[in-house]
Parts: C-alpha cells; sequence; structure tokens
C-alpha cells in the first residue's frame, strides 16, 4: 500500500512512542467534535456535546479519543500491512455505525495539530510530513471496506 524508508519507519515509531495515547486522544477527539460539529451526530448517546468547555470535559469523549487513539497502535507496528490491519474496523464504520469515512481525515488532521501543538518545534516539517503519510495510509484503509 506504501512503500517506506527506513527513517520513516524509524519516525513513525518515534512519534509514536512519544504520544500518551491517554492525554493526546481525549484532545485529538474533542477537537474534532469542535471543529467540525457536524460530526457529533455519530455520538448521540455520548451526552452534553453543546459547546466547547461540554466537549473538553466530556467524560465519554475523553475514553472514546483514548480507544481510537489507541488502535493506532497496530498500524504503527504493521506498518507494511495497514490495509489489512484495519479491515474489521473498517467494517465496523461502514455496515454499523454509518460513519461518512471522510472523517477519517478530519480526525488525522486534528491529530496531527494536537501533535504540532504538544512537540512544537521538535515536530519539523519532515516529521509531519512522514507522519501524516502514515496517516494517511490509515485513513485510506478504514475507507478501504466502504462500497
Ligand atoms: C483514525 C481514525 C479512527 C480510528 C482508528 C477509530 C477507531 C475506533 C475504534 C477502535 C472503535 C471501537 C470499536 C469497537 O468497539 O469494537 C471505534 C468506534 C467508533 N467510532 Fe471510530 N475510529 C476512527 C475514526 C472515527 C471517526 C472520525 C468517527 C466519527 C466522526 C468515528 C466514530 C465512531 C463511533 C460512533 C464509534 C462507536 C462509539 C461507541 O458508541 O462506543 N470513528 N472507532
Amino acid at each position: 500500500m506504501a512503500d517506506w524508508t527506513d527513517k520513516e519507519r524509524a519516525t513513525v515509531a518515534s512519534v509514536w512512542g512519544k504520544i500518551d495515547v491517554n492525554e493526546i486522544g481525549p484532545q485529538a477527539l474533542a477537537r474534532v467534535l469542535i471543529v467540525y460539529p457536524w460530526t457529533q451526530r455519530y455520538f448521540g448517546t455520548f451526552g452534553d456535546l453543546s459547546n466547547a468547555a461540554a466537549i473538553l470535559g466530556n467524560a465519554k469523549v475523553a475514553a472514546h479519543g483514548k480507544v481510537v487513539l489507541g488502535a493506532l497502535d497496530k498500524g504503527v507496528k504493521n506498518v507494511d500491512n495497514v490495509k489489512a490491519t484495519y479491515t474489521a474496523l473498517s467494517q465496523l464504520h461502514c455496515l454499523k455505525l454509518n460513519v461518512d469515512p471522510d472523517n477519517f481525515k478530519l480526525l488525522a488532521d486534528c491529530l496531527t495539530i494536537v501533535l504540532a501543538t504538544k512537540f512544537g518545534s521538535a515536530f519539523t516539517p519532515e516529521i509531519q510530513a512522514t507522519w501524516q503519510k502514515f496517516l494517511s495510509v490509515v485513513v485510506i484503509a478504514l475507507g478501504s471496506q466502504y462500497f
């Protein structure tokens, strides 16, 4: 699905190694729900999402953010086989959750912004490029079972 240089492999693993899923996951999902409010429609059981403060303080958003980001671990560990890694998750989002696959890119972009904010100048353009290449492959994989 994508070719990876040794340097890119090392960069993806290094970025992932610096991510605290419990901190970054909630921030990334909350950002999606605040910046793209139409995405809230999928989380009708999550309670109060009526404004940014409510979303940032919502325990269900935080918990689910951890689940979503935690799911990237498998992709990081299987960069040569990302599509197969996410086949079941793609089917779940398509057939059961009915999530529009455009939303995967929104989450990937919010995650990158959260990381840039967190890591500052250490998140160089070169590192960003490799990280976003990885997320693009994940986004394609999550969309692969839509038809
Ligand atoms: C990188 C992108 C994403 C990953 C890796 C991901 C991963 C996951 C995982 C691991 C689950 C739990 C599956 C299970 O219970 O077996 C899940 C559930 C779910 N995902 Fe995603 N997801 C992503 C993006 C999104 C986006 C962008 C949306 C909607 C805007 C979304 C909506 C949902 C919903 C509604 C659930 C069920 C939540 C619940 O009620 O418990 N996902 N996702």
